[in-house]
C-alpha cells in the first residue's frame, strides 16, 4: 500500500469564471460534470477557484445544485487582482468592463479564454500583443458559432489553404424569424415575438435583427480566414427589418431563400466584408439551415468546400467551446509552452473595399402604376445605369400599381444603386419595396 506521500498527485488547474450567466453557468456545470472525464483522458483537473457575478444569487444557486464554483465575488476586478487561478474566463459580455477585465488578466500573467465578439472584433490586436507580450495564451472559439468549432478548425486544421470566401448564418435569432417568416408565413413583427416569447430573441433585440452580431462574427472570421485585420465597425451591414413575407414568398417562386448572411470574400483588390439579407439558391447548402441553427460556409483551395453545421447559442453549445479552449490553454500550461500558440494570424495588410465595389446578381422588388410603358421606363433606367435585366415577373395587381420583381444579371452595388435611384424618380413608380444581393454559385 502507498502511504499518501507517494500517492501519485493530479496536477490542478485553476480557473476563474467572471459572469455566470447563460453561458458561465454552462461552463461552470461543465467543468464539474466531465471533470472526471477529463482527469481520465489528460491526467489533471480543472478546479474552479473563483467565480464572479454582479449577483451572488446565481453563484448560491449553482453551489446549491451541487457545483463546485470556489469563491465568489461581486467585484470582478478584485477576483482578477487576488485569484491564484492559471486560466481567467471573461463571459459577461459587451466591450466594457470586458475588455479592460481581460488586458488586466493577461497583465497578471494568465491565460484568458472569452465568448466575446465585441472584444475580439474590435480589440483584437490589443489583445493579441499584450498575451503575447506576457507569454500567455488568449483564446475565444464561442465567440463564433457558439458550440461549432470554427476557430481553431480555421487557424490551425485549415491552415494549409488559401480562402476565396467565408459565408455563414451566424445569428440564430434572425434565422429563426426568416425561417417562420418562410414556414408560416408570418410577417417581421408576429416572427420576432415569437422568437421572443421562446427566449430565442432578447426584450431589446437590436443588436440581432440590425445586424450587429452577425457584423462581429464575420470581422473574425475574415481576419482569420484572410490572415488581414477586419475591424467590427469597418464591415458593411444591414438588418433584416425590412423583409416582407412577399419578399420570402417570390423568392421561394424564385427558387432562392432569404437568409441574413454573414459574407467575407477575398479579390485580388482587396476584402469585400459585409452582413445582409441575400437570396441564396435553394439548393445549396446554407439553405437548409433553419430555425436557430448556425452554419459557416467556407471554400478552401485544397479542402474544397465545407461546412460547419450546429447549435450556434445555448448555455451548454457556447460551454463546450468554452471548455474546450481552456483544455487548450491548460495543455500549454502543463507542457510549459504558454503563450506559443497566441501569435495573431493577422500578418498581411489587406485592404477592405467598399460595398459599391462588390459584383452580384440583385432582386428588385417594386411598386409600379399598373399600365402600358411602365416596364420599358424603368427597363430604360437599368440601361442607363448599365445595368442587364435577367428577368422580369410582374405580381398581383393593387388596383392600380402593380408589384413587378426584376432580378439582374452579375453587376456592382454601385450601378444597382444609380438604376434604383433612377427607378425612383420615375414618376409611374410609386415605391421601391426592397432591393436584395443574390449571392447565387458564382459567388457562394
Ligand atoms: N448566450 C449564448 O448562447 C452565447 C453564445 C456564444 C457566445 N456568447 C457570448 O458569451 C458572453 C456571455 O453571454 P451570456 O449569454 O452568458 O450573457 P449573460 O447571460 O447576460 O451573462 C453575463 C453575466 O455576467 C454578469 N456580469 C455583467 N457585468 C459583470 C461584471 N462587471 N462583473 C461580473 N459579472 C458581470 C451578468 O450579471 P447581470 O445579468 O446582473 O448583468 C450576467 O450574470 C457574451 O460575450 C456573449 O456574446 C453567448
Amino acid at each position: 500500500m502507498k502511504l499518501p506521500e507517494e500517492m501519485e498527485t493530479v496536477k490542478k488547474i485553476g480557473v476563474a469564471i467572471i459572469g455566470l450567466g447563460t453561458v458561465g453557468s454552462g461552463v461552470v456545470k461543465i467543468i464539474n460534470e466531465k471533470g472526471e472525464k477529463i482527469k481520465k483522458r489528460y491526467g489533471f483537473q480543472l478546479e474552479i477557484l473563483d467565480c464572479s457575478d454582479l449577483e451572488r444569487k446565481r453563484f448560491e444557486d449553482l453551489k446549491e445544485s451541487g457545483y463546485e464554483c470556489g469563491c465568489f465575488y461581486t467585484d470582478a476586478y478584485k477576483m482578477v487582482e487576488n485569484t491564484k487561478a492559471d486560466i481567467v474566463v471573461e463571459l459577461i459580455g459587451g466591450f466594457e468592463p470586458a475588455k479592460s477585465l481581460i488586458l488586466k488578466a493577461i497583465e497578471n500573467g494568465k491565460s484568458v479564454v472569452t465568448a466575446n465578439k465585441e472584444v475580439v472584433s474590435r480589440s483584437g490586436e490589443e489583445i493579441f500583443d499584450l498575451a503575447l507580450e506576457k507569454g500567455v495564451d488568449f483564446f475565444f472559439e464561442a465567440a463564433v458559432g457558439g458550440g461549432i468549432p470554427i476557430i481553431r478548425p480555421l487557424k490551425e486544421m485549415l491552415v494549409a489553404n488559401k480562402f476565396s470566401y467565408v459565408a455563414g448564418i451566424v445569428n440564430g435569432t434572425t434565422n429563426y424569424i426568416l425561417t417562420r417568416m418562410s414556414k408560416e408565413g408570418l410577417d417581421f413583427n408576429s416572427a420576432l415575438l415569437k422568437a421572443q416569447e421562446l427566449g430565442y430573441a432578447e426584450p431589446d433585440p437590436r443588436a440581432d435583427i440590425e445586424g450587429d452580431d452577425a457584423q462581429a462574427k464575420i470581422a473574425i472570421l475574415s481576419s482569420i480566414a484572410f490572415n488581414s485585420r477586419v475591424l467590427k465597425d469597418d464591415v458593411y451591414k444591414e438588418g433584416i427589418t425590412k423583409i416582407t413575407e412577399k419578399d420570402i414568398k417570390y423568392a421561394y417562386e424564385l427558387g432562392y431563400c432569404i437568409k441574413l448572411i454573414a459574407y467575407a470574400r477575398q479579390e485580388n483588390e482587396g476584402i469585400h466584408a459585409f452582413v445582409r439579407p441575400a437570396l441564396i439558391p435553394m439548393n445549396h447548402p446554407l439553405a437548409a439551415v433553419d430555425d436557430v441553427y448556425n452554419a459557416i460556409y467556407l471554400s478552401g483551395d485544397n479542402c474544397g468546400e465545407l461546412m460547419f453545421f450546429g447549435e450556434g447559442a445555448g448555455s451548454l453549445a457556447a460551454g463546450s467551446s468554452v471548455v474546450a479552449d481552456i483544455l487548450q490553454a491548460s495543455f500549454a500550461i502543463l507542457k510549459g509552452c504558454k503563450g506559443q500558440e497566441t501569435k495573431c494570424s493577422c500578418f498581411e495588410k489587406v485592404k477592405l473595399l467598399p460595398m459599391d465595389a462588390f459584383s452580384s446578381k440583385y432582386y428588385l422588388n417594386l411598386k409600379a402604376a399598373d399600365q402600358p410603358g411602365v416596364l420599358a421606363k424603368i427597363a430604360g433606367c437599368f440601361g442607363e445605369a448599365g445595368v442587364s435585366i435577367a428577368s422580369v415577373i410582374q405580381k398581383e395587381s393593387h388596383g392600380e400599381t402593380a408589384n413587378i420583381i426584376f432580378m439582374t444579371h452579375k453587376t456592382t452595388e454601385m450601378r444597382m444603386r444609380h438604376a434604383i435611384e433612377l427607378i425612383k424618380s420615375l414618376e409611374v413608380v410609386e415605391s421601391i419595396e426592397n432591393s436584395l444581393v443574390v449571392l447565387d454559385e458564382e459567388v457562394l
